[in-house]
């Protein structure tokens, strides 16, 4: 990206009067066409990152000096969570300006200045993209209510008339996922109590109506804007939330929530939303017909060869539904939201990594592999909770049960064929924070109360890198969310170079799934026999073996041992493998 095209200058121009930082760095990878199919991918929760200028809120700038760690560290591309305009009322899942970004994480020079430097270090830059609403201040939005009842910008939303003698109630029985109904109602311009909209999350998110071909045609813009900025992707938020039934039909039963996620609901995964991903999809062919073939560009511009992706967060009732999501001509991921929620237990596991492979297989898409995000606790957490709490409780648990699990979990995860997302910190084995007080929680959810806990705050406490200073250098700061106390030793910092911490095991595993040619590639796992309890599978020539029982059990030694989560003996063939615990082989002469 050595010229900005105009439209991003003016855009520049008007937060920045400073010119784009030159490009001066080298990658250090070399470009594929296809690195998405077994790429790891690290989330960068913005807000929690780095903070560069010491309001106690991280920034573009602050990720931007951190991204030699990221390199370091291994991972092929960072996904970042939003930082556009935005009135935080959702953590910036509330979008203002799709196009600009908010002034609390920086400008769009930075942004600029983050996906250059990315690229120099050989890391793809995804950023997320929010279709399914907008913020309440988002000017559509904010017309259509100043202008009142008929206003042809009420379209581009969900506006209704209310039920009841005088429009008093909601005009159907949907829920917000936040709690409360999904409706609120608009004062209109007169003073009075007039119509409806729709809001699936909080009201400070009205849903977009994705009928209106003027949101279409945004939203392809949208697109364009950014991938002229030079980024590799898009995370695409409530992917399968887009499209609502005709009609809006009421839901007719009261427990929505046990609903939520087991079955089709007539707001979540219709059909309709395949063809708005099919759209996309020829925007991103175009580019990749601009910018030629595998291979790096005659200029080495190598991150500009096609492979820019898109991966949906589409919560969808099994993961065959979720297949239908990266068909050859929609998109290229979707997060596996079944393997999250699997319990650290061998037979559910092995069915769920099973059923995600062979859902893949005949669409051809890269199955992935994700244990934590900015929404569920924290694997480190969930996996000392008693089963069948599910993603969002957060208990304090035994802290080091769950570290080893969690540790152990991931080994597994990253073992996998295809690609693997790691959010950030779980590298440190940060825990959930599950005692904040009150007055310091932001989640919306958490106001809104109902159904799940809205406790997300305690997985989105700033992470520390160094054992001193404020904010265990997060930033000259405090951190917008309190981080407890201990966590120095947690830090990038007390970690590096320490045999056997959290940091160490995923830099090395890391490291050997880029030298172990097998991990990553394929679309299949043979399965070997093991003991109840350890799950066992090669891949080419390499062996993974985990034990998700709390006792040790004893194994063939496969090969050499490449890593392990915890300490493995090795005796005359055998091996001893701790209780918790993940071992790789390579079985290569
Ligand atoms: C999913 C995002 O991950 C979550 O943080 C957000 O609250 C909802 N979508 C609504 O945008």
């Amino acid at each position: 990206m050595t010229s900005l095209p105009l439209r991003i200058k003016d855009a520049m121009s008007q937060q920045h009067s400073a010119a784009p930082a030159p490009h001066t760095a080298v990658a250090t990878v070399a470009p594929r066409g296809d690195w998405w199919r077994d790429a790891v991918i690290y989330q960068v929760y913005p807000r929690s990152f780095a903070d560069s200028n010491g309001d106690g809120m991280g920034d573009l700038e602050g990720v931007r000096s951190r991204l030699p760690y990221l390199r370091d560290l291994g991972v092929d591309a960072v996904w970042l969570s939003p930082f556009y305009a935005s009135p935080q009322a959702d953590a910036g899942y509330d979008v203002a300006d799709y196009r600009a970004v908010d002034p609390m994480f920086g400008s769009l020079l930075d942004a600029d200045a983050l996906i250059r430097d990315a690229h120099g270090l050989g890391l793809r830059i995804i950023v997320d993209l929010v279709p399914n609403h907008s913020s309440d201040q988002h000017e559509w939005f904010k017309r259509a209510v100043a202008e009142g009842p008929g206003s042809p910008l009420r379209e581009r939303y969900h506006f209704r008339p209310g039920k009841g003698a005088h429009g008093e109630l909601p005009p159907n029985d949907w829920e917000s996922i936040f709690g409360g109904p999904a409706w609120t109602r608009v004062t209109e311009p007169d003073g009075t109590p007039g119509e409806w909209y729709l809001h699936l999350f909080a009201p400070e998110q009205p849903d977009f109506n994705w009928d209106h071909p003027a949101v279409g045609d945004e939203f392809r813009s949208i697109l364009r804007f950014w991938l002229d900025m030079g980024v590799d992707g898009f995370r695409i938020d409530v992917a399968h939330g887009l499209v609502k039934a005709p009609g809006l039909p009421d839901l007719g039963a009261h427990d929505q929530l046990k609903l939520l996620g087991n079955d089709v609901m007539p707001f979540f995964d219709q059909e309709g939303v395949h063809e708005i991903y099919r759209q996309w999809r020829t925007v991103l062919d175009e580019y990749a017909a601009k910018e030629g073939p595998e291979g790096p560009s005659s200029e080495g511009r190598w991150w500009e060869t096609g492979g820019r992706i898109f991966v949906a967060e589409a919560w969808t009732p099994t993961i065959e539904r979720t297949a239908h999501y990266v068909r050859p001509d929609e998109l290229h991921q979707a997060f596996n939201f079944q393997y999250l929620s699997t319990a650290w237990d061998a037979a559910e596991l092995r069915e769920v990594i099973d059923r995600t492979l062979e859902a893949m297989r005949p669409v051809g898409a890269p199955a992935t592999w994700v244990l934590s995000n900015h929404d569920v606790t924290r694997h480190a957490t969930r996996f000392a909770n008693p089963p069948g709490l599910g993603t969002q409780i957060r208990l304090a648990g035994d802290r080091e049960l769950g570290l080893r699990r969690a540790r152990a979990a991931s080994l597994l995860m990253l073992a996998l064929p295809g690609s693997a997302y790691v959010y950030q910190g779980e590298e440190l084995g940060l825990p959930d924070v599950v005692d904040l007080p009150d007055e310091v929680r932001q989640d919306p959810a958490y106001f809104r109360g109902a159904g799940q806990d809205g406790f997300r705050d305690g997985c989105r406490v700033p992470i520390p890198w160094t054992r001193e200073g404020s904010s265990y250098g997060f930033g000259s700061g405090g951190s917008w969310l309190p981080q407890p106390a201990g966590w120095a030793e947690l830090s990038v910092e007390a970690q590096t170079g320490r045999a056997g911490s959290t940091l160490e095991l995923y830099r090395a595993a890391l490291r050997v799934r880029r030298e172990q040619p097998d991990l990553g590639a394929g679309d299949g796992v043979e399965w070997l026999t093991a003991p109840a309890g350890v799950l066992a599978f090669r891949r080419g020539e390499f062996v993974c073996v985990a034990n998700t029982t709390g006792e040790a059990v004893t194994t063939p030694a496969y090969g050499r041992l490449l890593l392990a989560s915890g300490e493995v003996a090795e005796t005359g063939g055998e091996a001893k493998v701790p209780a918790d615990t993940t071992v790789w082989w390579s079985t290569a002469r």
